[in-house]
């Protein structure tokens, strides 16, 4: 199994004080790629995701995806990669998309790594700044996909919790492990589509400590209207910024995701991200020609926005209560009882909706789809929930 790590990635991995025995574990981690949660226990949220995922027709507002594919530009780029599918790379399609995302973000090229999603670098990332001594520092609630692989290596774990509207609260997150090897941002943040401000962002940056990484998932972004942190890389080593396209874009079945980081920082992720060269040349295709479509993107983030508001007053008017703050394809609803059998019940009118997490079990994720979907939803919450 250790053959899946160079020998780079072993000497920093006994640096930070692994034991040989543990290697193996680390590289069944990484080797298994975006697939690694399925290794890492058979946790409630996997488990939901994997219902989800196997579910055939009915209304999907479960797993964040988006309601719709890719743009017009992006299908069509996909059917003529497809086309010359025999060759590697033929036209450096990665070159390509590179070059498109640099001019786009305003960051030189050396800094963009392209992923088939950003699950796989997610798991890379905190295999390479987490160990037994440094820890995990995240918000609670949020995207638990860093706790499963940090509870995996057997990495000290400290959540935040967050107040209800709010962002993430950075000096919680500090104050919770001061001396952690990685600190975990996730804005707008999944669950609760909530941001947390640049100011926020940089004020942890500038007092977390030197050698730590601080990780901004953007994944949601292009649904919120909020600034990027990518401004705040310049010059820096110690931030990484990072990208889907399985949101916005509608790519989650074609995988696709970006890093933003220092060449260096690239580098050390690659080191625990042996999926960073899998990429298809659809996936690059379709990244490319949907990256500078700016009209579309506000388009599909008013038609998000009109239906999320639609549901959400729908509810308030029959005294369901919302969560506020969400600046995301997504909202949380606290239906005063244990939320997975509301969830039961929603998928029995083959209604699919989120996840609860520990922290609130009254509380449900609904990812906002299409008018027609969130019209099944709001019918189906109709006929099986009363308040
Ligand atoms: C916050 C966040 N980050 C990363 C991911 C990983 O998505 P993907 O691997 O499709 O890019 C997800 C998926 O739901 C997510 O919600």
């Amino acid at each position: 199994m250790t053959k899946m790590l160079d020998k780079d990635a072993r000497d920093d991995l006994i640096a930070r004080g692994y034991s040989r025995r543990q290697l193996g574990e680390v590289a069944a981690l990484v080797g298994a790629g975006v697939a690694a949660s399925s290794l890492l226990g058979n946790s409630a949220a996997f488990a939901q995701q994997q219902a989800a995922r196997g579910m055939k027709g009915g209304v999907r507002i479960g797993a964040n995806e988006c309601w719709t594919g890719p743009f017009p530009s992006g299908v069509a780029a996909i059917a003529s990669a497809a086309s010359v599918g025999n060759w590697y790379d033929p036209d450096n399609y990665r070159g390509d998309l590179t070059s498109t995302v640099a001019k786009v973000e305003g960051i030189p090229e050396a800094n963009i790594m392209l992923w088939p999603g950003s699950g796989g670098p997610l798991v890379s990332i905190v295999a390479a700044y987490c160990s037994p001594t440094k820890g995990l520092v995240t918000a609670d609630p949020t995207f638990e996909s860093a706790w499963r692989t940090a509870d995996y290596l057997k990495a000290p774990i400290a959540k935040a919790p967050q107040a209800i509207g709010k962002g993430h609260d950075v000096k919680a997150m500090l104050a919770a492990n001061p001396d952690a090897g990685l600190y975990y941002i996730c804005s707008p943040n999944n669950p609760t589509g909530t941001v947390t401000s640049i100011a926020d962002i940089k004020w942890l940056l500038d007092n977390k400590p030197a050698d730590a990484m601080l990780l901004v998932d953007e994944a949601y972004l292009h649904f919120s209207e909020a600034p990027s942190a990518v401004p705040l890389m310049a010059g820096r080593k110690d931030i990484i910024v990072m990208r889907t396209f399985s949101k916005l874009f509608g790519m989650a079945g074609v995988r696709l995701g970006l890093t933003f980081a220092d060449p260096e920082v690239q580098k050390r992720i690659m080191l625990f991200g042996p999926a960073a060269g899998g990429l298809s040349i659809t996936a690059m295709a379709c990244g490319n020609a949907v990256y500078t479509e700016a009209a579309l993107i506000k388009a599909r983030r008013a038609e998000m926005v009109a239906n999320r508001d639609e549901t959400i007053a729908w509810l308030t008017k029959k005294g369901i209560e919302v969560q506020p703050g969400s600046q995301a394809n997504m909202f949380m609803v606290n239906w005063k009882k244990p939320a997975k059998d509301v969830q039961a019940a929603l998928l029995a009118e083959k209604v699919q909706i989120g996840r609860s997490w520990a922290i609130w079990p009254n509380v449900s994720r609904v990812t906002v789809g299409s008018t027609s979907d969130m019209a099944a939803f709001r019918a189906a919450v109709d006929k099986v929930y009363k308040a």
